[in-house]
């Protein structure tokens, strides 16, 4: 597994805003969109590419476009939901996939509850959004998912990861595959409820209220 924590002012100032409890909603979506493209941009550094022939106004050139198979972007639902734009606009012409997986407050184990995904995912660069990388579990049974359908690139982007989920992504990918964690801040831990510390709270619903 390798992990990249983007260093970048932007970033930096943004995820303050996000953590800030005084942040309302409406603020909190625009903010992680934004946040969300600064981070693909970093993400999609090895995106599959190919030579193409293009005519400019002046001459003919070889240019470069995103290969085929498209990438595959998996918001994990409900909290990813809130990344797709900011991720889409930046790869607009990449497949979106969707995979409903939600903890379980008492065991913290990932529940799956709705998946939409093609059934044979070889070959394709996978890009997982999941805003909160705390215990591992929902992200570690997202891989194992992307895993079952034959991909073997997957890129996650986490807007905070805690030392505990990422230790459980290592251990449960192991060498297994090319994963890549992309995040902007790894936080120093988690509390007795397993949320992230210091963090920014219960992403879902400060993205999308209490409901
Ligand atoms: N999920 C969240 O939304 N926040 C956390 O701090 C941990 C998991």
């Amino acid at each position: 597994m390798r992990l990249h924590v983007v260093e970048h002012p932007l970033i930096a100032h943004k995820l303050t805003v996000l953590r800030d409890e005084r942040t309302p909603s409406p603020t909190f979506r625009q903010l992680t969109e934004e946040l969300v493209t600064l981070l693909a941009y970093e993400a999609t550094r090895e995106v599959g590419t190919e030579p193409v022939r293009i005519s400019t106004p002046v001459t003919s050139t070889i240019g470069t476009r995103i290969a085929d198979p498209q990438p595959i972007v998996v918001p994990i639902l409900r909290a990813g939901l809130g990344m797709l734009e900011g991720m889409t606009r930046l790869l607009p012409t990449a497949e979106v996939g969707f995979l409903g997986l939600q903890r379980d407050e008492d065991t913290l184990e990932a529940i799956t509850y709705a998946n939409r995904l093609p059934d044979d995912l070889t070959g394709r660069q996978c890009f997982v959004l999941d805003p909160m990388l705390a215990t591992g579990g929902t992200l570690v049974a997202s891989i194992e998912y992307l895993f079952e359908r034959g991909a073997r690139d997957v890129t996650a982007i986490c807007l905070l990861a805690a030392p505990e989920g990422l230790g459980a992504v290592e251990e449960a990918v192991g060498d297994r595959a090319d994963v890549t964690i992309v995040t902007a801040a790894v936080d120093e831990g988690l509390n007795e409820k397993a949320y992230i510390v210091p963090g920014l709270g219960d992403a879902g619903d400060r993205l999308y209220g209490v409901v």
